[in-house]
């Protein structure tokens, strides 16, 4: 190992502020945290910085969605996503948010250092903008017909039906998704950044060893391809931060997103009294690495050092691209409850056997990782359990009642301690070149050696003998001491078992550890470091994981709150017990209307959803109703019913589900929607 510390900078893709922390997300903080600890343990001054991306359009519709304003949107998710990571042991020196005092310095200043260098220009585009809500639209929120094969209800940019791309002006019928209103093309002066003008900088940067195989040919044909100017401009309405000298012009997200990785760090040293700058300047001596998945590679890769080059900065060291999980080997799913939330999990599991699997998988490339809940259960019930644990509880009570609880003095298999301790640079050097499946693989063959030391010196049968008592401490101290070497490999993927064992082992433990035994040496009681994996607590989380209509599974204990009572047929009390009390001013928020069934029509490929249209005396929204065993659509055309009408807008499988309509009774046909007395007007609100 070097003896010089190095100084390291450590991000990881700051987590949009508009959604949970699921599966995907965790697989990247796992990554770096287990880099992370793993530098700090081998002694170097490692700093880990993260936040959560709080710009952009689809940020700022959902706190409209949610009638709160962006900024408290922003801190609430920013807490939650700091709590989630935090339960899975992933530890940042600091979890701060892009919408910041430091972020919007450090972006006017960098624009600016462009704009002088002569890197920004200015020209006017034509875009879909919506009429109705006064604002253009992202791709995204376009929908329409697929110019290619006709398919109803596709992507703004893309289709899901024949896969084919496209730009979202050439959409039939487009649609705002926003407002439902027809998109007009407007004029807009945009803002650029000169992307080609650095192209001999990124080329030799590509090859300076920053980036992998993979990542420098995909660069390369990105070359090959030609760079374009980078529209760094948003128009007003957007929540992000004002372009300084062009009032209602706001950096796109992707601008202060990555300045956000400086503006976390800025405002950790702010506070720790340490040398931003020294950081951060051209001549710095300082790494930075950052770790991202492989779909942000352009914004990493291209975008994000020419920025740092064109304003004086330094560059990345490295950036650390990893590839995607998938789940049982398909995409995550909602409606196979594949698409699992930090939260679910953490409600079901030990957090660190997913660290310990994602470790497991991850090595330095670039392929997808495979969550397969079977190989999952296997690999902590028979590595971490199995064997791990097993050998300090196959040795730790022998300690404890017949040695009072000293290790021996003796060491018994000198040669043995000694291969476990030489594997200390070779598991290093897998860390250091996050090939973590790497190192699993030489951990786990020390841990079988040391099962079959214990296997074959048997101490549970020495025990019994008078004469071989001291035969029988050295072999279950050296027993706790392989654990301890393996313990301190393992720590920078299991810091909690790490924790617990240091607790029992009397004892703290740093990379160097490793190279000393203990002996003479008094230990604590030992108490079950891990559990086996239960096969049930994996379909529990997979069951709370799904989806049906669009709507989030309840949590379990929620759930039993408001379960049907046991069926008693023919009585009039098949009713759900009354739910959790929502309080008045909640209750008030919700808006209820009179609406006109304009239209109602079958769902192809839907069991239970009839898709309405409701006219509220002006407004129309669409409403995807679970209600299809009740009623035939024609039977509902025309009537007039009650319908919550400031429900978020919510995307579903057949489109965008714009409240809910009021309907009551047992389930299956007895289902009745509400119907107001005739006088009633469409838009009437309910009161
Ligand atoms: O793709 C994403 O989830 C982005 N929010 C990542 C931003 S990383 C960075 F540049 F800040
Ligand atoms: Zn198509």
């Amino acid at each position: 190992m070097s003896n010089t510390p190095r100084k390291i900078l450590v991000t990881s893709a700051l987590p949009y502020a508009n959604g949970s922390i699921h599966l995907g997300h965790l697989l990247e903080h796992i990554q770096t945290d287990i880099w992370t600890r793993f530098q700090r343990m081998r002694g170097h001054q490692c700093f880990s910085v993260c936040a959560d991306d709080a710009h952009g359009t689809p940020v700022m519709l959902k706190a409209q969605e949610l009638g709160i304003t962006p900024e408290q949107m922003v801190e609430q998710t920013r807490a939650e996503h700091h709590q989630d990571l935090l339960d899975f042991h992933v530890v940042y020196d600091n979890y701060y948010v892009t919408h910041s005092e430091e972020n919007k310095q450090l972006c006017e200043e960098i624009y600016t250092r462009l704009n002088n260098a002569g890197y920004i220009s200015k020209r006017t585009i034509n875009q879909l903008f919506d009429p109705e809500k006064n604002m253009f639209l992202p791709d995204r929120f376009i929908k329409g017909t697929c110019p290619s094969c006709g398919a109803e209800d596709q992507n703004g940019d893309s289709c899901d039906v024949c896969s084919s791309t496209y730009s979202p002006t050439e959409v039939i019928n487009p649609r705002s998704v926003v407002s439902g209103a027809t998109p007009i093309l407007k004029d807009s002066e945009h803002y650029f950044f000169d992307l080609p003008k650095f192209e001999a900088m990124l080329k030799d940067w590509l090859v300076s060893g920053a980036l992998q195989e993979e990542i420098a040919n995909k660069l390369q044909e990105w070359f090959e391809a030609g760079l374009q100017q980078w529209d760094i401009s948003r128009d007003a309405p957007y929540f992000g931060f004002e372009i300084p000298g062009a009032p209602n012009k706001f950096f796109y997200v992707w601008v202060d997103a990555p300045v956000g990785y400086m503006a976390s760090f800025k405002n950790y040293c702010n506070q720790h009294d340490i040398d931003f700058d020294s950081f951060w300047n051209a001549d710095s001596d300082a790494e930075l690495y950052h770790f991202i998945g492989k779909d942000i590679t352009y914004f990493h890769c291209l975008f994000w050092p020419a920025i740092l080059e064109g304003a004086g900065l330094r560059k990345p060291t490295g950036v650390n691209v990893h590839g995607f999980v998938t789940v049982n080997g398909a995409k995550m799913s909602k409606s196979s409850g594949t698409f699992i939330k930090g939260r679910t999990y953490l409600n079901h599991l030990n957090p660190e056997y997913l660290r310990y699997y994602f470790a497991s998988k991850l090595s330095d490339g670039v392929t997808d990782i495979d969550l397969s809940f079977e190989d999952f259960a296997q690999k902590v019930n028979s590595d971490l359990v199995g064997k791990v644990v097993n050998i300090a509880s196959r040795c730790a009570g022998f300690i404890t009642k017949r040695f009072d609880g000293k290790l021996s003095s003796n060491i018994i298999d000198p040669e043995l301690v000694a291969e476990f301790q030489q594997a200390s640079e070779t598991v290093a050097t897998h860390f250091e070149k996050r090939q973590y499946n790497r190192a699993i693989r030489e951990i786990m063959a020390l841990a079988d050696k040391a099962n079959q030391f214990i296997d074959t010196q048997a101490p549970w049968v020495t025990i019994k003998e008078e004469s071989k008592q001291q035969l029988t401490h050295d072999v279950c101290s050296l027993g706790i001491n392989l654990f301890r070497i393996l313990v301190v490999y393992l720590k920078p993927v299991l810091p909690k078992l790490a924790e617990q064992s240091e607790a029992f082992l009397n004892d703290s433990l740093e990379w160097q550890s490793a190279q000393n035994v203990l002996t003479n040496h008094e230990i604590n009681k030992f108490k079950a470091l891990m559990q086996r994996v239960d096969m049930d607590k994996i379909n529990a989380i997979i069951e709370d994981s799904k989806e049906s209509l669009g709507e989030p599974k309840k949590d379990k204990a929620k759930e039993k709150s408001t379960k049907k009572s046991p069926k008693k047929s023919g009585t009039p009390l098949e009713q759900d017990p009354i739910g959790e009390t929502v309080s008045f001013d909640d209750f008030a928020k919700v808006d209820l209307r009179i609406a006109k069934i304009a239209k109602a029509e079958h769902v192809e490929g839907a069991d239970k959803l009839l898709k309405l249209q409701l006219d509220l005396g002006g407004d129309t929204k669409q409403v995807f109703a679970g209600i299809k065993s009740a009623y035939q659509p024609e039977q509902l055309e025309g009537k007039l019913t009650v319908m919550v009408a400031n429900l978020a807008p919510r995307k579903m499988r057949f489109g965008l589900s714009e409240g809910m309509v009021l309907a009551a009774g047992p389930g299956g046909d007895e289902l009745w929607i509400l119907e107001p007395h005739e006088g009633a007007q469409p838009g009437m609100k309910v009161k």
